[in-house]
């Protein structure tokens, strides 16, 4: 286990099991439905996607947005701004949002009215983890991973100021790694 981690809460063979029975129902759900675009909200989903998209046994298409928030680096500001937008139209495609974890629902929310604007045939999200909280805008997934309670929790692309994205599982930092300034780290804004 890495260091800084005070507590594994998913652990790998947790992760990919629930993966595989995601990618399993998704694959029932959307049979027949094409096309399927599979779009990743960089940079936390990206892990998540990439396991998934492998777990789908169905034809499909992938594409990539960048949004960012302003914030400390553990909680949301609320105020969502679109980096990188989509490269291909999404009318008339079935559109699976994957994300990483819904945290106060900000960005999902914002998100969804976005892209719901561009007539997809159709639009559900996919988050790896739910966190169980009073959200300031109510998101509803049609596909979760796991329930987690209100904390903090890094590894599997969810990083703490770029930082831990590579763990194979997700855990729970220690208290005094927020205190410690990381080399060299932006720790001004939540990364994706
Ligand atoms: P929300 O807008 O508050 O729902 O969260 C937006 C994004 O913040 C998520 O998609 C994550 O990329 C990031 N985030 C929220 N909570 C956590 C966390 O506990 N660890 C790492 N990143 C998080
Ligand atoms: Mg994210």
């Amino acid at each position: 286990m890495h260091n800084d981690i005070e507590e594994v809460i998913i652990t790998q063979q947790q992760l990919q099991q629930k993966v595989a029975e995601l990618g399993q129902h998704i694959s029932h759900d959307y049979k027949g439905r094409a096309p399927l675009l599979l779009l990743c909200v960089l940079k936390g989903a990206l892990m998540f996607v990439a396991d998934l998209a492998r777990a789908i046994d169905l034809p499909l298409e992938m594409d990539f947005m960048v949004t960012s928030s302003y914030g400390s680096a553990t909680e949301s500001s609320g105020v969502v701004r679109i980096v990188k937008d989509l490269e291909e139209p999404i009318a008339g495609k079935h559109v699976l949002l994957v994300d990483d974890i819904v945290d106060s629902g900000l960005t999902l929310h914002y998100l969804l009215e976005v892209l719901r604007t561009r007539n997809p045939a159709s639009l559900r999200v996919c988050t790896l983890i739910d966190k169980v909280k009073e959200r300031a805008k109510v998101v509803t997934p049609h596909y979760i991973g796991f329930q987690v309670a209100d904390r903090f929790v890094v590894g599997y692309g969810l990083d703490y100021a770029q930082h831990y994205r590579n763990l194979p599982y997700i855990g729970v930092l220690k208290p005094e790694v927020y205190q410690a300034p990381i080399d060299g780290a932006d720790t001004s804004g939540k990364g994706r």
